[in-house]
Protein backbone atom coordinates (compact mmCIF):
# COMPACT_ATOMS: atom_id res chain seq x y z
CA UNK A 1 0.00 0.00 0.00
CA UNK A 2 1.02 3.47 -0.26
CA UNK A 3 1.21 4.73 3.74
CA UNK A 4 1.90 7.83 4.50
CA UNK A 5 3.45 8.39 8.36
CA UNK A 6 3.32 12.07 9.91
CA UNK A 7 5.55 12.27 13.15
CA UNK A 8 9.39 10.83 12.77
CA UNK A 9 9.81 10.77 16.72
CA UNK A 10 10.99 7.84 18.48
CA UNK A 11 8.15 6.11 17.73
CA UNK A 12 7.25 7.12 14.22
CA UNK A 13 10.61 6.23 12.67
CA UNK A 14 11.11 3.40 13.43
CA UNK A 15 7.19 2.55 12.26
CA UNK A 16 8.17 4.02 9.09
CA UNK A 17 11.44 1.85 8.23
CA UNK A 18 9.48 -1.30 9.48
CA UNK A 19 6.34 -0.02 6.83
CA UNK A 20 9.23 0.23 3.89
CA UNK A 21 10.28 -3.04 4.83
CA UNK A 22 7.41 -4.61 4.49
CA UNK A 23 7.60 -3.45 1.08
CA UNK A 24 4.63 -0.44 1.34
CA UNK A 25 5.59 2.86 -0.81
CA UNK A 26 6.00 5.32 2.33
CA UNK A 27 5.77 9.11 2.01
CA UNK A 28 7.04 10.92 4.95
CA UNK A 29 6.67 14.32 6.57
CA UNK A 30 8.14 15.90 9.65
CA UNK A 31 9.71 19.39 10.73
CA UNK A 32 12.77 18.48 11.23
CA UNK A 33 15.27 17.87 8.53
CA UNK A 34 17.52 15.11 9.83
CA UNK A 35 14.44 12.84 11.12
CA UNK A 36 13.15 13.21 7.69
CA UNK A 37 16.56 12.51 5.76
CA UNK A 38 16.92 9.49 7.59
CA UNK A 39 14.31 8.26 6.60
CA UNK A 40 14.87 9.67 2.83
CA UNK A 41 18.04 7.55 2.61
CA UNK A 42 15.82 4.43 4.40
CA UNK A 43 13.42 4.98 1.03
CA UNK A 44 10.52 7.08 1.84
CA UNK A 45 9.43 10.00 -0.41
CA UNK A 46 9.04 12.86 1.74
CA UNK A 47 5.81 15.59 0.92
CA UNK A 48 5.98 19.28 2.54
CA UNK A 49 2.74 19.25 4.52
CA UNK A 50 0.02 16.61 5.84
CA UNK A 51 -2.16 17.68 3.03
CA UNK A 52 0.45 16.31 0.55
CA UNK A 53 0.83 13.80 2.03
CA UNK A 54 -2.86 12.61 2.22
CA UNK A 55 -3.10 13.78 -1.75
CA UNK A 56 -0.39 10.78 -2.43
CA UNK A 57 -1.27 7.81 -0.54
CA UNK A 58 -3.95 5.53 0.36
CA UNK A 59 -3.61 5.46 3.98
CA UNK A 60 -1.91 7.96 6.28
CA UNK A 61 -0.51 7.27 10.09
CA UNK A 62 -0.12 10.07 12.63
CA UNK A 63 2.18 9.43 15.31
CA UNK A 64 2.76 12.68 17.10
CA UNK A 65 2.65 13.88 21.01
CA UNK A 66 -0.70 15.44 21.87
CA UNK A 67 -4.15 15.98 21.31
CA UNK A 68 -3.55 19.71 19.67
CA UNK A 69 -1.04 17.93 17.50
CA UNK A 70 -3.16 15.75 16.54
CA UNK A 71 -6.36 18.15 15.63
CA UNK A 72 -3.61 20.46 13.92
CA UNK A 73 -1.83 17.54 11.60
CA UNK A 74 -5.62 15.97 10.95
CA UNK A 75 -7.68 19.19 11.07
CA UNK A 76 -5.62 22.34 10.68
CA UNK A 77 -5.35 24.13 7.14
CA UNK A 78 -2.60 22.16 5.59
CA UNK A 79 -4.03 18.78 7.13
CA UNK A 80 -4.70 15.41 6.65
CA UNK A 81 -8.41 16.41 5.26
CA UNK A 82 -7.14 19.32 3.33
CA UNK A 83 -5.90 17.23 1.14
CA UNK A 84 -8.09 13.96 1.38
CA UNK A 85 -9.65 12.19 -1.09
CA UNK A 86 -12.94 10.56 0.35
CA UNK A 87 -11.78 6.79 0.86
CA UNK A 88 -8.97 7.83 2.50
CA UNK A 89 -8.00 5.72 5.70
CA UNK A 90 -6.54 8.11 8.48
CA UNK A 91 -4.97 5.84 11.64
CA UNK A 92 -3.68 8.08 14.24
CA UNK A 93 -1.73 5.56 16.88
CA UNK A 94 -0.59 8.33 19.44
CA UNK A 95 -1.90 8.98 22.33
CA UNK A 96 -4.56 11.13 22.59
CA UNK A 97 -8.15 12.40 24.62
CA UNK A 98 -11.03 9.57 23.97
CA UNK A 99 -13.20 12.66 23.12
CA UNK A 100 -11.36 14.91 20.35
CA UNK A 101 -10.68 10.90 18.84
CA UNK A 102 -14.04 10.87 18.80
CA UNK A 103 -14.59 14.17 17.21
CA UNK A 104 -11.50 14.24 14.81
CA UNK A 105 -13.81 10.81 13.08
CA UNK A 106 -16.61 12.22 13.17
CA UNK A 107 -15.09 15.60 10.92
CA UNK A 108 -12.89 13.08 9.11
CA UNK A 109 -16.40 11.29 7.95
CA UNK A 110 -17.70 13.99 6.32
CA UNK A 111 -14.79 14.18 4.24
CA UNK A 112 -15.50 10.62 3.49
CA UNK A 113 -12.22 9.95 5.59
CA UNK A 114 -12.19 6.84 7.66
CA UNK A 115 -10.27 7.77 10.80
CA UNK A 116 -9.16 4.84 12.89
CA UNK A 117 -8.09 5.61 16.80
CA UNK A 118 -5.30 2.95 17.22
CA UNK A 119 -3.01 3.87 20.08
CA UNK A 120 0.25 1.09 20.56
CA UNK A 121 1.79 -0.24 23.64
CA UNK A 122 4.91 -1.81 23.59
CA UNK A 123 7.38 1.34 23.56
CA UNK A 124 10.69 2.01 21.35
CA UNK A 125 11.50 -1.88 21.56
CA UNK A 126 8.52 -2.42 20.42
CA UNK A 127 8.35 -0.09 17.54
CA UNK A 128 11.76 -1.34 16.17
CA UNK A 129 10.77 -4.99 16.46
CA UNK A 130 7.62 -4.76 15.10
CA UNK A 131 5.61 -6.22 18.32
CA UNK A 132 3.49 -3.08 19.14
CA UNK A 133 -0.09 -4.16 20.71
CA UNK A 134 -2.34 -2.39 18.92
CA UNK A 135 -5.74 -0.97 20.01
CA UNK A 136 -8.28 -0.13 17.55
CA UNK A 137 -11.32 2.21 18.04
CA UNK A 138 -13.81 3.17 14.73
CA UNK A 139 -15.16 1.65 11.85
CA UNK A 140 -14.65 -2.03 11.82
CA UNK A 141 -14.28 -2.43 7.83
CA UNK A 142 -11.74 0.09 7.88
CA UNK A 143 -9.76 -1.59 10.88
CA UNK A 144 -9.89 -4.56 8.68
CA UNK A 145 -8.35 -2.25 5.91
CA UNK A 146 -5.67 -1.27 7.80
CA UNK A 147 -4.79 -4.75 8.55
CA UNK A 148 -1.69 -5.26 5.99
CA UNK A 149 -0.57 -2.06 8.21
CA UNK A 150 -1.14 -3.27 11.10
CA UNK A 151 0.72 -6.41 10.31
CA UNK A 152 4.17 -4.57 9.96
CA UNK A 153 4.04 -2.88 12.91
CA UNK A 154 2.79 -4.95 15.63
CA UNK A 155 1.46 -8.50 16.92
CA UNK A 156 -1.48 -7.82 17.99
CA UNK A 157 -4.27 -5.76 16.87
CA UNK A 158 -7.27 -5.54 19.12
CA UNK A 159 -10.84 -4.07 17.43
CA UNK A 160 -12.01 -2.28 21.08
CA UNK A 161 -15.16 -1.03 19.43
CA UNK A 162 -16.24 2.62 18.43
CA UNK A 163 -14.58 5.92 17.56
CA UNK A 164 -12.71 6.72 20.86
CA UNK A 165 -12.69 2.88 22.24
CA UNK A 166 -8.94 2.69 21.22
CA UNK A 167 -7.59 5.54 23.33
CA UNK A 168 -10.11 4.52 26.10
CA UNK A 169 -8.15 1.22 25.93
CA UNK A 170 -4.37 2.62 25.90
CA UNK A 171 -5.50 5.15 28.74
CA UNK A 172 -6.30 1.91 30.64
CA UNK A 173 -2.91 0.31 29.47
CA UNK A 174 -1.13 3.42 30.59
CA UNK A 175 -3.11 3.32 34.29
CA UNK A 176 -1.60 -0.31 34.50
CA UNK A 177 1.42 0.34 33.01
CA UNK A 178 2.47 3.48 35.13
CA UNK A 179 1.51 2.22 38.54
CA UNK A 180 3.33 -0.94 37.65
CA UNK A 181 6.85 1.12 36.87
CA UNK A 182 6.55 2.95 40.50
CA UNK A 183 6.01 -0.20 41.74
CA UNK A 184 9.48 -1.74 40.00
CA UNK A 185 11.10 1.88 40.92
CA UNK A 186 10.33 1.29 44.93
CA UNK A 187 11.58 -2.78 44.43
CA UNK A 188 14.77 -1.14 42.95
CA UNK A 189 15.18 1.33 45.64
CA UNK A 190 14.62 -1.16 48.56
CA UNK A 191 17.05 -3.52 46.66
CA UNK A 192 19.71 -1.38 46.54
CA UNK A 193 19.34 -0.05 50.06
CA UNK A 194 19.30 -3.84 51.26
CA UNK A 195 22.76 -4.53 49.58
CA UNK A 196 21.30 -6.86 46.93
CA UNK A 197 22.36 -7.97 44.04
CA UNK A 198 20.62 -6.11 41.17
CA UNK A 199 20.83 -8.27 38.59
CA UNK A 200 20.26 -11.54 40.64
CA UNK A 201 17.00 -9.53 42.27
CA UNK A 202 15.44 -8.93 38.45
CA UNK A 203 15.90 -12.95 37.49
CA UNK A 204 14.46 -13.83 41.06
CA UNK A 205 11.23 -11.88 40.45
CA UNK A 206 10.48 -12.10 36.83
CA UNK A 207 10.66 -15.76 37.38
CA UNK A 208 8.08 -15.61 40.05
CA UNK A 209 4.38 -13.91 40.39
CA UNK A 210 5.93 -10.40 40.27
CA UNK A 211 7.40 -10.58 36.79
CA UNK A 212 6.37 -8.00 33.98
CA UNK A 213 7.92 -5.78 30.96
CA UNK A 214 8.07 -3.20 33.61
CA UNK A 215 10.39 -5.50 35.68
CA UNK A 216 12.54 -6.72 33.05
CA UNK A 217 13.06 -3.68 30.56
CA UNK A 218 12.80 -1.07 33.38
CA UNK A 219 14.48 -2.16 37.02
CA UNK A 220 17.91 -2.44 34.79
CA UNK A 221 17.70 0.59 33.38
CA UNK A 222 17.42 2.29 36.22
CA UNK A 223 19.74 0.39 38.40
CA UNK A 224 22.53 1.82 35.94
CA UNK A 225 21.13 5.26 36.24
CA UNK A 226 20.31 4.67 32.21
CA UNK A 227 17.80 7.27 31.96
CA UNK A 228 17.78 7.95 28.62
CA UNK A 229 14.07 8.17 26.73
CA UNK A 230 12.03 5.77 25.23
CA UNK A 231 9.02 7.33 26.48
CA UNK A 232 9.59 10.24 28.13
CA UNK A 233 8.38 11.75 31.22
CA UNK A 234 6.09 14.71 29.58
CA UNK A 235 4.18 12.41 27.63
CA UNK A 236 3.39 9.67 30.52
CA UNK A 237 2.39 12.97 32.25
CA UNK A 238 0.15 13.62 29.66
CA UNK A 239 -1.13 10.27 29.43
CA UNK A 240 -2.01 10.05 33.13
CA UNK A 241 -3.28 13.29 33.09
CA UNK A 242 -5.91 12.29 30.28
CA UNK A 243 -6.38 8.93 32.13
CA UNK A 244 -7.50 10.98 35.30
CA UNK A 245 -9.56 13.32 33.42
CA UNK A 246 -11.33 10.03 31.80
CA UNK A 247 -11.95 8.64 35.16
CA UNK A 248 -13.27 11.88 36.65
CA UNK A 249 -15.80 11.62 33.91
CA UNK A 250 -17.00 8.07 34.54
CA UNK A 251 -17.06 9.03 38.52
CA UNK A 252 -14.13 6.49 38.90
CA UNK A 253 -11.44 6.67 41.66
CA UNK A 254 -7.66 5.82 40.80
CA UNK A 255 -5.79 6.83 43.71
CA UNK A 256 -2.66 4.61 43.00
CA UNK A 257 -2.41 6.48 39.54
CA UNK A 258 -2.77 10.20 41.49
CA UNK A 259 0.16 9.46 43.64
CA UNK A 260 2.28 8.48 40.55
CA UNK A 261 1.68 11.33 38.46
CA UNK A 262 2.05 13.67 41.55
CA UNK A 263 5.66 11.47 41.91
CA UNK A 264 6.44 12.45 38.11
CA UNK A 265 5.48 15.84 38.74
CA UNK A 266 8.47 15.91 41.49
CA UNK A 267 10.68 14.78 38.48
CA UNK A 268 8.86 17.59 36.09
CA UNK A 269 9.84 20.17 38.48
CA UNK A 270 13.84 19.57 38.53
CA UNK A 271 13.40 19.82 35.12
CA UNK A 272 13.26 15.94 34.15
CA UNK A 273 10.66 16.25 31.53
CA UNK A 274 12.51 14.85 28.77
CA UNK A 275 13.91 11.92 30.49
CA UNK A 276 12.59 8.26 30.21
CA UNK A 277 9.87 7.41 32.95
CA UNK A 278 12.52 4.87 34.29
CA UNK A 279 13.51 8.08 35.82
CA UNK A 280 11.12 7.74 38.31
CA UNK A 281 13.37 6.57 40.70
CA UNK A 282 15.22 9.12 41.26
CA UNK A 283 11.99 10.96 42.89
CA UNK A 284 11.77 7.20 45.27
CA UNK A 285 15.36 7.86 45.45
CA UNK A 286 14.92 11.27 47.12
CA UNK A 287 12.57 10.21 49.26
CA UNK A 288 14.59 7.77 51.15
CA UNK A 289 16.64 8.78 54.04
CA UNK A 290 20.62 7.96 53.46
CA UNK A 291 21.15 4.96 55.57
CA UNK A 292 23.80 2.73 54.91
CA UNK A 293 22.94 -0.94 53.66
CA UNK A 294 22.89 -3.58 56.35
N1 LIG B 1 7.79 6.47 23.27
C1 LIG B 1 7.03 5.46 23.67
O1 LIG B 1 7.48 4.51 24.31
C2 LIG B 1 5.55 5.46 23.30
C3 LIG B 1 4.87 4.25 23.41
C4 LIG B 1 3.53 4.20 23.07
C5 LIG B 1 2.88 5.34 22.64
N2 LIG B 1 3.55 6.53 22.57
C6 LIG B 1 2.82 7.70 22.09
O2 LIG B 1 3.21 7.93 20.75
C7 LIG B 1 3.20 9.33 20.45
C8 LIG B 1 4.58 9.76 19.96
O3 LIG B 1 5.52 9.48 20.99
P1 LIG B 1 7.11 9.55 20.73
O4 LIG B 1 7.73 8.95 21.93
O5 LIG B 1 7.46 9.06 19.37
O6 LIG B 1 7.30 11.15 20.80
P2 LIG B 1 8.44 12.06 20.12
O7 LIG B 1 9.73 11.32 20.09
O8 LIG B 1 8.36 13.38 20.80
O9 LIG B 1 7.93 12.19 18.61
C9 LIG B 1 6.86 12.98 18.21
C10 LIG B 1 7.18 13.52 16.83
O10 LIG B 1 6.07 14.29 16.37
C11 LIG B 1 6.59 15.35 15.60
N3 LIG B 1 5.60 16.43 15.47
C12 LIG B 1 5.00 17.14 16.44
N4 LIG B 1 4.14 18.02 15.90
C13 LIG B 1 4.24 17.87 14.56
C14 LIG B 1 3.63 18.51 13.44
N5 LIG B 1 2.76 19.51 13.62
N6 LIG B 1 3.96 18.10 12.19
C15 LIG B 1 4.84 17.11 12.00
N7 LIG B 1 5.47 16.46 13.01
C16 LIG B 1 5.17 16.86 14.27
C17 LIG B 1 7.81 15.79 16.36
O11 LIG B 1 8.61 16.49 15.47
P3 LIG B 1 9.93 17.31 15.89
O12 LIG B 1 10.98 16.24 16.07
O13 LIG B 1 10.20 18.17 14.73
O14 LIG B 1 9.58 18.04 17.16
C18 LIG B 1 8.40 14.45 16.82
O15 LIG B 1 9.33 13.95 15.89
C19 LIG B 1 2.75 10.03 21.75
O16 LIG B 1 1.37 10.26 21.71
C20 LIG B 1 3.09 9.01 22.83
O17 LIG B 1 2.30 9.16 23.98
C21 LIG B 1 4.89 6.60 22.87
Amino acid sequence: MRVGVIGLGIMGAPMARNLLRAGHAVTVHGRTPARVEALVSAGATVADSPAAVARDVDAVITMLPDTPDVEAVVAGPAGILAGARPGLLAIDMSTIAPAAARTLAGRAAAAGVALLDAPVSGGEQGAIAGSLSIMVGGDAAACERAKPIFAALGRQVTYMGGPGQGQMTKLVNQVVGATTLAAVAEGVVLAARAGLDPAAVVRALDAGAASSWMLREQAPRMQRNDFAPGFMVRLQQKDLRLALAAAAQLGVQLPTTAVVHLLFAALEAQGDSNLGTQALVKALEALSSKKDAP
